[in-house]
């Protein structure tokens, strides 16, 4: 999966020949999940029809600062046109719009957004040889780089004056590749090993049967999720579920009961940096498993069951660097119990979830969390999504570790 999923990509196009790529660029964009709105300098429209770009953007395309043609005209906010993207990417750049750029003038649409965007701003140069070796253009790239905009060097090739040098935009896939590579290269959690457990435990009485309990693993797969958009390298040990997970990179590992997730977390727990425990591991599983179905009788049946070991407070007790987080659900003394939970399993921080608030706990899309770290210091939430919440937890373990 690209990291440019579910991204907002505003593409800018000024007016070059290489403007005729930016068709590709859309496609590409597209293709790798993210969401493209197109704004255009209005001499671009001499290079690429914006019905071409608004038919691949799936967009209506934005170059004046409203619509002469609407029946009633209407204003196209640059400011929200800038809010809305997670990125914006002008390519081409010619010399004229990079001059600006560099100066802060702001006489078309594309350059009103640019000087409104608070995102990360790329910009792909394209212009003949001889202006991209021009000082003030290598000036203006400098000055552009130190603003904290990220500059995509042209390619050398044959340039649409017959001239042969640097100049040309770079390709389509190059461009889209560089952006994922920059991306990729500042994920906070990028060289970092998490490792999850989600889901339930089934603990089998016999062939048929099993004790269970009704947690989904929507949590557990949430943080995986999150953490692997973050950059890390995952490994999920999940208990039976029917979710899915988002991210493709995540090495899944599928348990049945406490025991086996208890041998795989002892596999895989020393080369983690951080291990987070939300599954409901079952506390007890039946002494012996019948080989054969039990039979009904008349007369009551009672299984004898042994505790399972605590796989958290197992790897509390042999952890070296590992940021270690525990789940607690709770139906009353929450924040005591997480405290004390949180202590005898030697936790970095503890995820406590009350019954008692409606929204929270085992099926649902949401849940309302208070964190609670080592200090003792709490940080409470209110009623989130799951990957809301995912994203909070992630947020205080980062700002933990980089503290
Ligand atoms: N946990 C675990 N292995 C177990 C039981 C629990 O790894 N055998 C982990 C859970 O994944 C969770 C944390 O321990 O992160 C807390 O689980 P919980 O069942 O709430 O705590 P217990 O210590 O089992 O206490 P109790 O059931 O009495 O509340």
């Amino acid at each position: 999966m690209s990291v440019l999923s579910g991204k907002n990509v505003l593409l800018g196009v000024t007016a070059g020949i290489a403007a005729y790529k930016t068709a590709f660029l859309v496609r590409l964009l597209i293709k790798a999940g993210a969401k493209v709105q197109v704004v255009m300098t209005p001499a671009s429209k001499d290079f690429v029809t914006p019905l071409t770009l608004s038919t691949l953007s799936k967009n209506p395309v934005h170059s004046t600062f409203y619509d002469r043609e609407e029946e009633n005209e209407k204003w196209n906010n640059h400011v929200d046109l800038a809010l809305w993207a997670d990125m914006f990417l002008i390519a081409p750049t010619t010399a004229n719009t990079l001059s600006k750029m560099a100066n802060g003038l702001c006489d078309n649409l594309l350059l009103a957004v640019y000087l409104s965007a608070k995102c990360k701003v790329y910009f792909a140069p394209a212009m003949d040889l001889d202006m991209y070796k021009h000082k003030s253009t290598k000036q203006n790239i400098e000055k552009l780089k130190g603003f904290g905009n990220v500059f995509i060097p042209p390619a050398s090739g044959e340039l649409a004056s017959g001239l042969e040098g640097e100049g040309r935009m770079a390709e389509p896939d190059d461009i889209i590749k560089f952006i994922e590579n920059d991306i990729i290269s500042k994920l906070p959690l990028r060289g970092t090993s998490v490792l999850i457990t989600a889901g339930p435990t089934f603990e089998a009485i016999d062939p048929v049967r099993f004790i269970g309990n009704h947690s989904s693993g929507k949590m557990g797969y949430a943080l995986a999720d999150r953490a692997a958009n973050l950059g890390a390298q995952v490994v999920l040990i999940s208990g039976p579920s029917h979710e899915e997970l988002k991210n493709t990179s995540i090495q899944i590992v599928a348990v049945t009961n406490a025991e086996e997730m208890y041998l795989a977390c002892q596999s895989y727990f020393s080369d983690s940096d951080i291990a987070i425990f939300s599954a409901a591991v079952a506390d007890y599983t039946p002494s012996k498993v019948a080989s054969q179905k039990i039979k009904k009788k008349d007369a009551s049946l009672s299984i004898e069951l042994k505790p399972t070991k605590d796989i958290l407070a197992t790897m509390g007790g042999i952890k070296k660097d590992q940021f270690l987080v525990g789940f607690a659900l709770e139906t009353n003394d929450g924040i005591r119990n997480a405290k004390s939970k949180l202590k005898k399993k030697n936790l970095d921080l503890i995820v406590l979830n009350t019954l008692q608030d409606k929204g929270a706990g085992f099926k649902t899309d949401t849940n309302k969390v208070t964190l609670i770290d080592k200090n003792e210091k709490i940080t409470t939430f209110e009623l989130k999504s799951k990957t809301e919440v995912a994203k909070d937890i992630f947020d205080e373990i980062t700002k933990k570790l980089h503290a």
